[in-house]
Order: C-alpha cells, then structure tokens, then sequence
C-alpha cells in the first residue's frame, strides 16, 4: 500500500487535523513533512479535543508509528509541551515517536529577527504568526542553522552559537533588543534537548520499510498550497515547501511512492496575514462564515479572513499536487446561507479574457476580480448527514460543482468537526 499525501489546497486551515485523524485510523505510520508551530491542527475524538502544532496526527492511533521528518522546524518547548499533553491523555507516544536529527530548531534569535522585519515592512508585513518560521528557514538554507544533531554535543552547539550570535546580536542591538549570551541559550537548549534525546532519531528506514512492506503511510502536510514557499502568494506565504512534492524532500519519499493525493479545501475560503484573497467578503456574508466557522487562529487567534469558494485557485492546487481526490471541509459553515457563490474564474482589469492564478505575482492578484457563479442554499442542517443521498439536493449540487471546476473528484464532505462527522462518496 504506497503513500498518501494530505496537503491543504488553499490557505491552510482547511481542517486537515480532522481528516488526517480520521484517515489515520487505518495507518501504520503519520509522518509530518514541513513547518513548524505556525500550523495549528485541531482534533476531536474519543480522547479529548487536541490542538497540535508538531506532533503528526497519528498520536490518537495506538498502533500508529508518528515520524518528525528533516523538511520540518522544532520549537523545542512547544515540542515537549505538546507530548506532555497527549501522554496525560492516556496516550503512549513516546516509543512510537521518531524525530529526524536533522530538523532544524528554531532558536529565541528566530523570532526575534521576524519582529524586525515585519516592523521594517510597516503596511506591507507578511502578518506571520511569529513563530521564527522564515528566519529559521533562511538559517538553513545559507547554511546557518543549528540542527537536532547540533544538540547532540555541547561543544559544537556552543560554537555555532557564537558564530551566530555575533551576527545577529549586532542586529538585535541595532532594533534596541536585548542581544543573547550563547552560554545561557546553549545552557538552556541542551537542557531542553535531553528531555527529547529518546525520540531524535533519524524516521527515514521505518518509513522505508514501511513502504517496502505495503503499510498504509500517511504523510501530513502543514499549511496550504497557496501558502508554499515558492507557488504561494510571495512573500504573503510561509517558509516551507507545503506541496505534495515537499514530502519527498521533507521526508526522503521517492515520488514513485506517492500513489494517492488527497487535498482538502473548506466549501468557502479563508486565510490569516496579509497578502491577496479574490474572493475575500467584508460583508454580512463574511461574517456568518467567520463565525459559523468558528474562523480565528488556532496559533494566534486572530480572526481569519473569509469569503467564497475560489475555485480558480482549487483548480490551480489540484493541478501542482497532482491531487487526486478532495476532501471538501466545513459544508455544514453554509447550511444557513439562502444562496452561495464559487468563483470559477478571474477578469483581470481592462481585459474580457478569464485570467488564472498563476499568470501573475501577488500585486497582479490583487487587482483582479473574481467571476462568480450563484447557486441556490439549501438552508437545511448537514452535520447529522453520513449519505450522501441524504444530503439535500441543492448541497449535491454544489458539491458536484466543484469537483467540476476543480477537475477532480470529492471523496470525502466533512459536515462537522468530530471524527465521525463525514460522508464518504465512492
Ligand atoms: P509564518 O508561517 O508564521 O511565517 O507566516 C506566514 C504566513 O503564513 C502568514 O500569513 C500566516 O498567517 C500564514 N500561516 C502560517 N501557518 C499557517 C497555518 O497553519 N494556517 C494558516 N495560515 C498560516
């Protein structure tokens, strides 16, 4: 049984805590491949209600082995804060958890640096949730990180720090922060480390293996494709590669194990920070979705920003995961609504042609104007609904509407947050 990929297809909070919950009731192992703490996944079942920012989403399957692939950054104490949290809910996980030492970890300067950037930037910041992301990302690629096998030995640690530290304390005093003292972070992080030293170890041969053996695999992607570090909406995007293919690189897959792709968008659309959102309601509407939706950060708690269903861009994240099934989230947000819209193209300014996502840059997207398709409400509850005949007919409708403007088939409508709260559609 090869891979499954679970990516958001939008601007992540697509609810794939959820789904990759529920799916990995039948998984031999949960495997993250990208991000930090920024992503924010909210499960609900028999155990309790969870909100995880790093542990992969197998933690409530007992039999379920949970990999921390390289592609992935470690908040070390939101790491062992949030272990703590599900081994007091009677949920062994440590012996099953395995942490690929070559995670790059964020350290106290990561944050600090973002601060003085997205002040720098005034109007134009990325609203990031804060969490060291791009700073950390950076450190890696120029080949200043500090990495979980770094922890491993003081010395080394101690003198990475001091390189990086008589870098970036220079910058920390130029913005009137308090600069570091290596001695003191080294001190602290080691300390942190040991709590962690029984589940740093490198996940690669038992995902192998259990890729050699048929095992189902899940690998859970963080974020959403809108939001990759490379297609997203730059620099309105995060640091990581959040696309299917980040899970060859940020777990060490060969593509040819990927067999199934299942991308998951809300019935409508939303997303947190700044950046361009065509379809963005600042309306009456917009506020029934937020609050139907219970739309404010899982990381950060700021409201998100909601509007419709923009299925140009589902039609574009279908296309550069290779999806191959959707999971269609939230249905039961707009079971109130008398009339709902999805917007099935652009019209950029001065032009009658349809434009696409991915014929211009963040500035360009902007300025373009969603066309809107209408279709009838249903105005009728869902969350109780398990068949998809049951579904009202109007509900179908719109299901079968963007399975065709997203040219990919929906597998699944959730109409509720709790793991039962599903249909599934053969
Ligand atoms: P960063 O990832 O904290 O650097 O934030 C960069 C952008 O990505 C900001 O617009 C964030 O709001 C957004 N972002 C980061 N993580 C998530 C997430 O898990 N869900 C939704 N938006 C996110």
């Amino acid at each position: 049984m090869p891979a499954t990929v679970v990516i958001g297809a939008q601007w992540g909070d697509e609810a794939k805590g959820k789904l990759v919950d529920s799916l990995a009731e039948s998984a031999s192992l949960v495997a993250r491949f990208n991000g930090g703490d920024n992503a924010g996944h909210t499960v609900i079942n028999a155990y309790g209600t969870f909100k995880v920012r790093l542990v992969p989403n197998g933690f409530s399957t007992p039999g379920a082995l949970c990999a921390i692939g390289p592609g992935v950054v470690l908040n070390l104490n939101t790491l062992l804060q949030e272990i703590a949290t599900i081994e007091a809910s009677d949920l062994a996980l440590s012996e099953r958890l395995w942490i690929s030492p070559r995670c790059h970890v964020v350290m106290p300067y990561h944050p600090l640096v973002e601060g003085i950037y997205e002040a720098a930037k005034g109007t134009g910041r990325t609203g990031t949730t804060g969490r060291g992301m791009g700073p950390v990302y950076a450190d890696k690629v120029s080949y200043n990180g500090i990495r979980l096998y770094d922890l491993q030995q003081p010395e080394v640690l101690l003198e990475k720090l001091r390189i990086q530290l008589e870098v970036k304390n220079r910058l920390l005093q130029a913005f009137e922060a308090v600069p570091l003292q290596a001695k003191q972070v080294a001190d602290e992080y080691l300390a942190l480390f040991e709590r962690l030293r029984p589940v740093v170890r490198e996940p690669f041969g038992i995902v192998q293996d259990a890729l050699q053996a048929g095992k189902q695999v899940l690998l859970e992607g963080a974020q959403g494709s809108l939001l990759d570090n490379t297609w997203g909406t730059y620099p309105f995007c995060t640091a990581s590669d959040t696309l299917s293919g980040g899970a060859c690189s940020g777990l060490g897959v060969a593509p040819r194990w990927i067999e199934r792709v299942v991308g998951v968008t809300k019935a409508y659309t939303s997303r947190v920070g700044a950046g361009p959102m065509p379809t963005e309601l600042l309306d009456s509407t917009g506020e029934v979705l937020r609050k139907e939706g219970q739309e404010y950060g899982t990381v950060t708690g700021r409201p998100r920003r909601c509007g419709w269903l923009d299925a140009e861009a589902l039609r574009f994240t279908c296309q550069l995961n290779g999806v191959s099934e959707l999971a269609l989230t939230k249905l039961d947000v707009l079971d109130t609504l008398p009339a709902v819209k999805i917007c099935t193209s652009y019209r950029a300014p001065a032009s009658s042609q349809p434009a696409h996502y991915w014929e211009g840059n963040s500035a360009w997207l902007e300025t373009v104007q969603p066309v809107y398709e209408e279709l009838p409400g249903w105005q009728q509850p869902t969350r109780q609904l398990r068949e998809f005949g049951d579904l009202p007919a109007n509900a179908r409708a719109f299901v079968q509407r963007v399975q065709e403007l997203a040219g990919v088939k929906v597998s699944i409508v959730s109409v509720g947050p709790e793991r039962n709260e599903s249909i599934l559609i053969q």
